[in-house]
């Protein structure tokens, strides 16, 4: 069985997974991801402190090797993701002057989407840009720069790869009416309408036991934002409890702008939450019973 055509024939476009290279070459992770998922997401290989710690010095080897594996191997990729406070090089934090940091922001997402141009389906042009409280987080983005960052970045990406989804990306988007999640919809509505070429909104969906009941609220207010579609983008469910994960699918499936699930990880030993065993897979590269579920559920 796998999990990403099952949902396909459910009438959504992939189930894909978070994956790198070192991943992809130890135990059971690649034939894992071949035989149940649609899409990878690099983990890490896309981020900007990965690609180009060193000002003008890439290292592209990581992130092309996904690429590559995904190409190869027929999956789509979501392109993880161009401007983002954290795993961000030192040299762009400590840019002082607004002009200096329009340039660096166009310079990246050209150069790196246009590497990747018409491979990449999806991109995460921005990520973790609001407070709790829906406000604009402070970062050297917003320091410089305002809201006027998140125009210059979807912009420039619309620019290096039209036919790319360009997406705004958070977490804690997780129930309906928290000011987080008012906060994404008011911004994405004033953006969207002032022509900022924003197509997607999508919710990390990183939780604990019982979060998953709130889920379909959350999507459906996300959804109320004038894009065209939502994605859950990086989930993982401590402890991944059955009802959890079958409430987060069937959000997904019942939203009609829900376009697909990334899971953040194949197997609970590599999970970035350790000891939350949070995903689908046990330490051994076992289907639990979430997955299971899921099967059951499609
Ligand atoms: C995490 C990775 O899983 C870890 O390996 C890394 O050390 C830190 O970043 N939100 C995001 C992801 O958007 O990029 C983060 O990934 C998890 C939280």
């Amino acid at each position: 069985a796998s999990i990403h055509d099952a949902f396909v024939a459910a009438g959504k476009t992939y189930f894909g997974v978070a994956t790198d290279q070192g991943l992809l070459q130890r135990e059971s992770n690649a034939a894992i991801i071949q035989a149940n998922f649609g899409q990878v997401t690099g983990e890490n290989s896309m981020k900007w402190g990965s690609l180009e710690s060193t000002q003008g010095s890439y290292n592209w080897g990581p992130a092309d090797f996904l690429a590559d594996w995904a190409v190869e191997n027929g999956k789509e990729i979501r392109g993880h993701t161009l401007i983002w406070h954290s795993q961000l090089p030192g040299w762009v934090e400590n840019i002082g002057d607004a002009e200096t940091l329009r340039e660096a922001i166009r310079n990246h997402v050209a150069t790196v989407m246009g590497r990747y141009k018409g491979k990449i389906f999806h991109w995460d042009v921005v990520n973790e840009i609001l407070n709790e409280d829906g406000t604009l987080r402070d970062s050297v983005f917003s320091r410089l720069l305002g809201e006027e960052f998140v125009q210059i970045a979807f912009e420039a990406a619309r620019e290096a790869d039209p036919d790319a989804i360009l997406y705004i990306n958070d977490y804690n988007l997780d129930q309906a009416n928290y000011g987080k999640v008012n906060g994404m919809v008011s911004l994405v509505t004033k953006w969207v309408e002032a022509g900022v070429p924003i197509d997607g909104i999508g919710t990390q969906t990183h939780i604990s036991e019982g979060m998953g009941a709130n889920v379909h609220g959350a999507l459906e207010q996300l959804a109320s934002a004038p894009v065209n579609e939502v994605a859950i983008t990086e989930l993982d469910i401590r402890n991944s409890p059955v009802e959890d994960y079958t409430a987060v699918v069937q959000a997904c499936l019942d939203v009609e702008k829900c376009t697909g699930i990334t899971v953040w990880g194949v197997s609970d030993k590599d999970s970035w939450r350790q000891g939350d065993n949070p995903l689908l897979f046990d330490g051994s590269f076992a289907p639990k019973d979430a997955y299971n579920a899921i099967i059951e559920q499609l």
